[in-house]
């Protein structure tokens, strides 16, 4: 049996992870969480508390991250500061988190020899023209737009020079945008469908051209989880599920779902130095460690997360009014 050490666990992917990996194996899990704007214990409820152990701080702690490393196996690595819109106003946590918290946890790992895993994103290659016929590779050079995917990146390098300085045990995973429950309602979709539910019009930066490359959580889960059984020490692994959407069809998909029409949404100012288009290629991923993606429709996926949100307002509702106050004050 093995113990992980999840940071980030209570976040909208890392608790997706914790579910999944309480599901489909035997393994035990600290979740190690700052409980910030963005982390909610409630998405850890109903795990099995002898399987779960919950650790309220700060990846950037020294002290209490070395304890919690001496006990675990492995580290899974996805607390961060995550949000682009907010790095635009307000860089300096993603700094603290995203570069000096990896640092933290890379020293720990380093001084007790633990295996880690590092979850990062695909912005950290900046963006594709909407025609360009390539996606992004593991060869891809990093070129990372916002102040957020500037930090992943620093994160992401970090990494790569505790595995060729030190040996440092670790693999990298870069994913592209994730959808499914639990995800926060400043993001895209889950914001888009709390407006429908609160009878408010979506909001669409720009002319909606933007093009995201859409996974589910439970399939980054699965990605996740074959690269820290399988994974070559040293690789970093592209994940994606070849699921590219303009956001204007995504918003009016989202629309049309819930018996709205589709085009009942506002065009908003835009992001300034909003990325065009995200694309991964994960050809890597599914043929050296045999991982395929199980979410294949994207519109079936979709569905079944609007009726998340539709039967979770207790989870969400807490957080709509502040975000919205955001960005009634920030954006528009
Ligand atoms: P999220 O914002 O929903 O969750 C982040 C979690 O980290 C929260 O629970 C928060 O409380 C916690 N946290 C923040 N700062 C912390 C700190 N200093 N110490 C301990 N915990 C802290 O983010 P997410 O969307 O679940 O993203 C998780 C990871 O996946 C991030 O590393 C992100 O870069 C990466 N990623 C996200 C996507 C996506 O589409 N959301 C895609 C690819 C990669
Ligand atoms: O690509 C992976 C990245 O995906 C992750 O690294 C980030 O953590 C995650 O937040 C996400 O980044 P994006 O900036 O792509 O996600 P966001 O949900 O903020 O926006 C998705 C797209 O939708 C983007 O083109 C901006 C647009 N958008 C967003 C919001 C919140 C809108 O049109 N309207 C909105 O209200």
């Amino acid at each position: 049996m093995t113990h992980l050490l999840i940071t980030g666990g209570a976040g909208f992917i890392g608790s997706n992870f914790v579910h999944h990996v309480i599901a489909r194996t035997d393994h035990t899990a600290t979740v190690l969480d700052k409980l910030t704007y963005a982390g909610n214990r409630e998405s850890l409820a109903g795990l099995p508390e002898d399987r779960v152990e919950f650790i309220e701080g700060d990846i950037a702690d020294s002290a209490l991250v070395d304890s919690l490393v001496a006990d675990s196996d492995a580290v899974v690595h996805y607390a961060a500061e995550s949000h682009n819109d907010n790095s635009l106003h307000d860089p300096r946590p993603f700094l603290d988190t995203n570069i000096i918290g990896t640092y933290t946890l890379l020293e720990a790992v380093r001084r007790h020899n633990t295996r880690f895993h590092h979850i990062s994103t695909d912005e950290v290659y900046g963006d594709l023209e909407l025609d360009d016929p390539q996606r992004f590779t593991e060869q891809t050079a990093y070129n990372p737009s916002s102040p957020y995917s500037s930090t992943k990146a620093s994160s992401d390098l970090l990494v790569r020079a505790w595995v060729r300085s030190f040996g440092v045990r670790a693999t990298i995973s870069n994913c592209s945008n994730n959808y499914g429950p639990y995800q926060h309602v400043e993001k895209f979709i889950p914001r888009q469908i709390t407006n429908v539910l609160r009878g408010v019009r979506p909001k669409l930066y720009g002319a909606g051209h933007n093009v995201r490359d859409w996974i589910h959580a439970d399939d980054h889960s699965s990605a996740v989880l074959t690269i820290l059984e399988k994974g070559r020490l040293g690789e970093t692994y592209l994940i994606g599920a070849d699921g590219e959407k303009d956001n204007r069809s995504v918003i009016e998909l989202i629309l049309t779902l819930m018996g709205e029409p589709a085009d009942a949404y506002d065009h908003v100012t835009d992001r300034p130095g909003h990325d065009l288009r995200y694309a991964i290629d994960s050809t890597k991923l599914r043929e050296e460690l045999r991982w395929m993606p199980q979410y294949g429709d994207f519109e079936a996926g979709l569905r079944a997360t609007i009726e998340w949100y539709r039967e979770n307002e207790n989870w969400w509702a807490p957080a709509k009014e502040a975000t919205e106050a955001f960005y009634a004050e920030k954006r528009q």
